[in-house]
């Protein structure tokens, strides 16, 4: 069966940043599946099809990635699936306290699964989805920072909110 971890995120939506975290935890687990939380906390730009649709499409250009989504808990999925690891990035030292949290959290839940970091690549570690979606949405062009797709995701549904 093989060695599988889940990374799980808002995806709202994914980076260049996020998919090189995936890519490279799959020099590590034999399958990773890129988790989308359905429900989060968030208050996303992309409803959650559109960030599975975004999911989907982006599988098609990097078939060795799973893809899925999940609602409630994290652990709970994880056991559902039967993943052992959950994979998170890492930038800058502002991400470690929530990080942090989380895993603590995520372990107090269910301690069979363990939570594994990985330094995100240097150019980017200033990016962010939310930083993405502002400079796109007043116009910016984000192309290189997120996958082509997304790009012209962002586009569309700027171009559709600025009609409204
Ligand atoms: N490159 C670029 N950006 C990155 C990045 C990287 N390598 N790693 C993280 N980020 C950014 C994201 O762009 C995002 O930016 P934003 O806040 O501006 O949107 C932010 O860091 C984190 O977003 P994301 O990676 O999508 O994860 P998240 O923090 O939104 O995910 C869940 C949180 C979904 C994993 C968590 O809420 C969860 O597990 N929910 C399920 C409920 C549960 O089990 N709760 C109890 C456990 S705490």
């Amino acid at each position: 069966m093989g060695s599988l971890a889940i990374y799980p995120g808002t995806f709202d939506p994914i980076t260049n940043g996020h998919l090189d975290i995936a890519k490279r935890a799959l020099k590590i687990f034999d399958r990773v599946i890129i988790a989308l939380a359905v429900n989060p906390k968030k208050t996303p730009l992309f409803s959650s099809e559109e960030r599975l649709d975004i999911l989907n499409a982006i599988k098609k250009d990097n078939p060795e990635l799973e893809v899925d989504s999940f609602d409630g808990l994290l652990v709970n999925y994880a056991q559902k699936v039967g993943a052992n690891a959950i994979i998170r990035g890492l930038r800058a030292v502002s991400d470690f306290e929530y990080e942090f949290q989380m895993a603590l959290m995520n372990r107090w839940l269910d301690n069979r699964v363990e939570t594994l970091y990985i330094m995100t690549a240097y150019r980017w570690i200033y990016t962010s989805s939310s930083i993405i979606k502002e400079a796109s949405m007043a116009g910016g062009n984000v192309k290189g920072l997120v996958p082509d797709y997304v790009h012209a995701k962002l586009n569309e549904k700027f171009a559709v909110l600025q009609k409204k």
